[in-house]
């Protein structure tokens, strides 16, 4: 009786686990690469909300990028398109 109680408890816990370990999967939409490459660039001077709050066009977000590069991000001409076209990809302005 006792052991067949125990079941459901052990199914609980074991739900639990998956539902707090699922965030720092590989797999998850934030873990993207240019996610990371968004956290690590663009994320030490302040949060990647800062660029994540706004929209920009394909030009808007290469001239910010650029202006970020001068004022010390150190990210490479190749990490850049790539955080620009994210950028646009995922906020995007149309003009
Ligand atoms: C060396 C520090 C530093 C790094 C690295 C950095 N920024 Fe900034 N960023 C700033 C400062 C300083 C400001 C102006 C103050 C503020 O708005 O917080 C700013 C402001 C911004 C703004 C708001 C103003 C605007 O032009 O719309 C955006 C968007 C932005 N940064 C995006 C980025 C992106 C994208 C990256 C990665 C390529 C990045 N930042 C990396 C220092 C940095």
């Amino acid at each position: 009786m006792a052991q067949r109680k125990r079941l459901p408890m052990l199914g609980a816990v074991l739900l639990l686990a998956a539902l707090i370990l699922t965030p720092l999967g590989c797999t998850s939409k934030e873990r993207s690469p240019e996610a990371h490459l968004l956290e690590v660039g663009c994320g030490v001077c302040h949060s990647t909300e800062t660029p994540l709050s706004k929209r920009k066009t394909l030009e808007g977000w290469r001239r910010t990028v650029n202006a970020m590069r001068a004022r010390g991000a150190r990210i490479s001409d190749e990490e850049a398109e790539k955080i620009v076209n994210y950028l646009y990809r995922i906020r995007p302005k149309d003009n």
